[in-house]
């Protein structure tokens, strides 16, 4: 049997308010993973994506359900071993990239390393590595603030891959890209999951960015509406999403079709 690296089982989540009304934006949502799968989750506005995301992330909670990343059940960890688990099995994308202005793009991939206590050589060997993966190598020593939004994105990836968490986790991680530099970082991210078997879980508005996963599930209301597999040729697939968002319905705010 197929291992794996997240399993979700019957997962609700239910914001509550101070006047006492309730609010269910999860219900029912069942998802696996397995290990080196490039998942993408689309949805309309308000469908449910980010506290999704945000429960996978282990930063929210779910009301009922159970969750499982690499055999562990984050819920159950307190708050310390829980934040220890968050670094070293997971890996965060951001749409703003979230990099260090005062330090070097060196400097930003490898904090993960550094706060894990790696030796300098191993960190060396990894740098090495992932630069030469991500097309990095000739930008280590520049600052945030001298690199391209593309660069910054691909630098966030390296980071979010270097200590080799269990999935790397992404929220809109074109969101602030043009379409030139959009492509650039889903062929990265594409790369990694091929070359490296890092196992990604993205969450986009993006029919462009999402046509570089291998599947992707679409949520309508909280609930798991339909899923969908890439075949080998992705301009395919791209159509599929359109097709599929379109059956969907709701708002999409940053629908580019133009992007292809
Ligand atoms: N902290 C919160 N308290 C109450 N309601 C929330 C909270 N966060 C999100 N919601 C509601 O839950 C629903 C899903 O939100 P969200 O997960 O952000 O959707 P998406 O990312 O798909 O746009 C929305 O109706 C939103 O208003
Ligand atoms: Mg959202």
């Amino acid at each position: 049997m197929e291992k794996h690296v997240l399993k979700a089982e019957a997962i609700t989540k239910i914001y509550g308010a101070k006047n006492g009304l309730q609010y269910k934006a999860l219900e029912g949502i069942d998802l696996q993973i397995g290990k080196g799968e490039f998942v993408g989750i689309m949805g309309p506005s308000g469908s449910g994506k980010t506290t999704l995301l945000n429960i996978m992330a282990t930063i929210d909670k779910q009301t009922s359900g159970q969750l499982e990343i690499n055999g562990v059940r984050p819920a159950s960890l307190p708050d310390k071993q829980l934040a220890l688990f968050r670094r070293r099995e997971l890996g965060f994308i951001f749409q703003d990239f979230n990099l260090l202005d005062t330090l070097s793009i060196k400097e930003n991939i490898m904090l993960p390393m550094v706060l894990d206590g790696l030796p300098i050589k191993e960190m060396e060997r990894r740098l090495d590595d992932s630069a030469k993966l991500l097309n990095l190598t000739d930008i280590l020593n520049k600052r945030t603030y001298e690199i391209s939004g593309g660069q910054k994105q691909r630098t966030a990836i390296a980071r979010a891959m270097i200590h080799q968490p269990a999935i790397l986790l992404a929220d809109e991680l074109t969101g602030s890209l043009d379409s030139k530099a959009a492509k650039d970082v889903m062929e990265s991210l594409e790369q990694l999951n091929e070359q490296r078997g890092s196992t990604v879980l993205m969450v986009t508005h993006d029919p462009f960015a999402a046509s570089y996963c291998r599947r992707i599930v679409f949520i309508r209301d909280g609930k798991l509406f339909s899923e969908i597999r890439r075949g080998s040729n992705r301009q395919a697939f791209f159509q599929q999403i359109l097709d599929s968002l379109s059956v969907l319905g709701g708002n999409f705010n940053e629908i580019s079709p133009s992007r292809h």
